[in-house]
């Protein structure tokens, strides 16, 4: 553990008196390395975040299903943690968005693609959304993208059914796998009742070219970042109890 010095906060909400940084990365002052240096752990770590709020986090391997889990390969040398070559489907079919590298990143809250992504994506919501109760909510400055329907919502559950899922086929490892972003890993239900886009624009914040997979798309799936293999896994999870390991 370190003190963190001009610990930036580029956001128009002001942080927690004790916000801080876990660092979970490759770095070696990260929690994690500090950990496999004093010889306590694999150099593995994990997640799981769960859709009602909580779940938990683990160092080494101890608590990885034998089965089930989905890999690809992490990019390396790299600072993040990065998967090479997907492509990206929506309900199913091709978008013809290819070579898609992704950083899989728990200090977003969100999840941001490259601008032509970006696009594509919204194109495809908003066409879908043509026709059914929901409308363009111009005047929720949530996030950059909102809609109301005719009463407000509860929950992501109430609007689920006008929302598709997202696909990232994962080309590059030795057999293709893929993840599996549904409309409650993508929306948010805004103060008023409004459901908003999770997904933004990173060419807006600076990203260039990258792709961030945040927090919103990690829920109810275990995630594991395994740097002795150099590879990361997920598999869907109840986040809100420990696995027996
Ligand atoms: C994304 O942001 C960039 C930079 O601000 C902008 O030029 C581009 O038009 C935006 N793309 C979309 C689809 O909004
Ligand atoms: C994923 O990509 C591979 C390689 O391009 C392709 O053969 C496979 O059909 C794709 N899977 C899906 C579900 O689209």
């Amino acid at each position: 553990f370190r003190c963190g010095y001009d610990q930036s906060f580029p956001s128009a909400h002001p942080p927690p008196a004790t916000a801080g940084v876990l660092g979970l990365g490759k770095g070696k002052i990260s929690v994690l390395s500090q950990l496999v240096s004093a010889g306590v752990t694999r150099n593995v770590v994990g997640h799981c975040l769960s859709s009602k709020g909580g779940g938990y986090l683990f160092f080494g391997d101890n608590l990885i299903p034998s089965t089930g889990v989905a890999w690809t390969p992490l990019l390396s040398p790299d600072n993040h943690y990065t998967t090479g070559s997907a492509e990206l489907l929506f309900n199913g079919k091709p978008t013809g968005i290819k070579g898609l590298k992704l950083i899989f990143d728990t200090g977003s809250s969100y999840t941001y693609f490259n601008s032509k992504t970006y696009q594509t994506i919204v194109k495809l919501i908003e066409t879908d959304l043509k026709g059914t109760p929901l409308k363009d909510a111009k005047e929720d400055k949530t996030l950059p993208i909102c809609w109301k329907g005719a009463k407000p919502f509860k929950s992501v559950i109430d609007v689920k059914t006008y929302f598709k899922t997202l696909t990232i086929n994962f080309t590059n490892g030795r057999k293709n796998t893929q993840l599996q972003i549904p409309p409650e890993s993508y929306l948010t239900i805004s103060n008023t009742g409004n459901v908003c886009l999770g997904l933004l624009n990173g060419s807006e914040v600076g990203l260039q070219d990258s792709n961030v997979i945040g927090d919103i798309s990690m829920q109810g799936l275990m995630i594991i970042y395994d740097n002795e293999k150099q590879q990361l896994g997920w598999v869907t999870a109840d986040c809100n109890k420990l696995p027996r390991s």
